[in-house]
This record gives C-alpha cells, structure tokens and sequence, in this order.
C-alpha cells in the first residue's frame, strides 16, 4: 500500500516534459529498428517537424508532442487493418502515466483520424493540434525519405517496385484502400503525389511542394530509365 501511494505522487508529479521524456524512450524501445519505415527515426522526425509546424500554428505543444509520439505504435497495416489497436495503446500508456482524461481523449482522436485513407476518403482533423500532428506525419511520406520509405515498406510487404501491367487505381474506399497490393511506383499516383495538396498548414505546404517536385523529377526518370530512354 505504501509503495503504492508513493508510486502514485510520483505519477502524479510528473510534469509535462517529463511525461514527453517517458513516451519518447517507451516509443524509441518499441519501434527501434523496424525495418518498413515506420521506424523510432520516422517518429522523431514527425515529432521534430510537428513542433516545429506547430509553433507557428501557436498550438498546444503537449497535445501535438505526445500524438506525434504515438502515432504509429499500433498502424493498422501491421494489425490486419485494425485502427482501433493504436489508439487503444496509446490510451493504456497514457493512463500509466496519470495524463488526464481530456488530453488523452484528444491525443487518441488525433492518431485515429490521421492516416490517409485513399483518394476517395476524406481525412478531416477536428483540431488545430490535430492537422499540425497529420501534416508533420504527410511530409515524411515525401521527398528523398519518402520514396526510401515508400520502397522500403513495399519490400516488407514483397510487392513489386514497378509493372506496367498493373495500372494505379484511386480507391474509392477505405476498405479498398488496405486491401490494395499493387507495384510501389503505383503508390505514387495513388498516395504520394496526391499528399501534396491535402496539407492543412501553409508550412507544411510549402515544404511539400518542394518534395513533390522531386518525386515527380524521380518517377519521371524511373519511367524513362525502364523504358531505355535514359
Ligand atoms: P499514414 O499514416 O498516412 O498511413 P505513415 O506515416 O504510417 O502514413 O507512413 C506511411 C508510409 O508507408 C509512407 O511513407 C508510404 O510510402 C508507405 N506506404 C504505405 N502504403 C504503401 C504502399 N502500398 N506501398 C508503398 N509504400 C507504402
Ligand atoms: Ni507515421
């Protein structure tokens, strides 16, 4: 009992940075290594841009840090499409560190809503909090780190990196969307030089227009070198 009660202070003293500390390390130790690109050094990077987009938003910087975190502990590409286990997650780690309901509620609405979903679904964030976490999440998916991640999960996954046989599609549904097994180039046309124009923030947008000038650059030259052109 006493161990408890002294356990319980010191959750309840943890303050805000120390609450960031403890996530990141818990992140760090879960995702280090991952080999699809949704790895530790994806999740610093969104955490590094978030803050940094989200300081010019003038937002809540505790809310946007710890959804950047978490954001990808439990992505439904690697639990069968199932979206509700990373937010269940972050809940449970939350709880442990005695964060408030509220801000918990708002940190797993902010990683449920943020994946794309395919061309055809929208992905609205509610808060400002939320669009600043989804567009630092969108810009790692573009530009020289995005084609490397782009190609890196379709390894993982054993797709082809390109076939002309198979023609992009720009799904309709959610649903069709995760079934979709497609060659990697195809990715491109059916999420990545789409994100461009789905950014929330002027920041982000800026940044992606750059990145997205370079990818098409990239399959441009793909395109010409598999067709003996270059
Ligand atoms: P989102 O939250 O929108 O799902 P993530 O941060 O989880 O985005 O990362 C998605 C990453 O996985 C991107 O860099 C993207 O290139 C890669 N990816 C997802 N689906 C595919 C696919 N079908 N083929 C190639 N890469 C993919
Ligand atoms: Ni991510």
């Amino acid at each position: 009992m006493q161990e408890w009660v002294s356990n319980r202070n010191a959750i309840i003293s943890m303050n805000r940075e120390q609450i960031i500390t403890r996530t990141a390390d818990h992140v760090k130790g879960l995702l280090d290594g991952e080999g699809t690109g949704h790895d530790w050094w994806h999740v610093q990077r969104v955490w590094k841009s978030a803050v940094a987009i989200g300081t010019e938003e003038k937002v809540d910087l505790f809310i946007v840090q710890l959804a950047a975190l978490l954001h990808d502990i439990g992505d439904w590409k690697f639990h069968d499409g199932d979206e509700s286990v990373g937010p269940k997650m972050a809940k449970k780690w939350l709880e442990g560190l005695g964060v408030n309901g509220a801000t918990i509620a708002h940190v797993c609405e902010i990683i449920s809503g943020l994946s794309f979903k395919g061309a055809g679904t929208p992905t609205p964030m509610r808060t400002r909090e939320g669009i600043v976490v989804q567009d630092a999440d969108r810009l790692d998916a573009l530009g020289a780190i995005g084609i490397a991640r782009a190609f890196a999960y379709g390894g993982s996954k054993g797709r082809e990196i390109h076939n002309p046989t198979v023609a992009p599609v720009q799904h309709a549904s959610f649903e069709e969307y995760k079934k979709s097994a497609g060659p990697t180039i195809n990715h491109f046309y059916e999420k990545l030089l789409l994100l461009k124009d789905l950014m929330n923030t002027p920041t982000a947008r800026r940044i992606a227009e750059e990145r997205h000038a370079f990818m098409e650059e990239y399959v441009r030259r793909f395109l010409d070198e598999w067709e003996g052109k270059a």
